[in-house]
């Protein structure tokens, strides 16, 4: 009994550990990659709910990415937002998006 309930702490620690990993790599591809044209950060991730957050970066992050790609002021990410890497990291971001999101509570340390 005690060994199953070991084994049940190590299991909750591991997925824990695992999804705050997730959103740390996707606060890096938020600095990386958005702060440079969205500039205010945090209150720009505090705009949107986790609704909407969700909403944009479902399917890999396609409507993010067809947003961004129909907007000539976008130009200078429609390179980021085609390539392997924005769909590689893009559930990352949206778990990093969704966990700051306006109405999540939590509040990122990113400046
Ligand atoms: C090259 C600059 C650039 C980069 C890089 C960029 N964006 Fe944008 N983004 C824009 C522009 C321009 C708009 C359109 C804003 C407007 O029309 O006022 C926009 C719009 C948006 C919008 C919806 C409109 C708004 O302003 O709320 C969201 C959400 C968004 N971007 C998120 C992101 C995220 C997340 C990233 C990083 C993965 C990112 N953007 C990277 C330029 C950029």
């Amino acid at each position: 009994m005690a060994k199953l309930f070991l084994i049940f702490i190590s299991l909750t620690v591991l997925t824990l550990s695992s999804s705050n990993a997730a959103i740390y790599k996707g606060q890096r591809e938020f600095i990386k990659k958005c702060l440079k044209c969205h500039n205010d950060g945090q209150n720009f991730i505090a705009k949107y709910k986790m609704k909407q957050w969700k909403k944009l970066t479902k399917a890999k992050g396609k409507p993010l990415a067809e947003l961004h790609l129909k907007n000539k002021k976008a130009k200078k990410s429609w390179k980021y937002f085609k390539s392997g890497r924005y769909i590689k990291k893009s559930k990352h971001l949206r778990q990093f998006l969704v966990e700051y999101a306006k109405d999540s509570g939590n509040v990122p340390a990113c400046n």
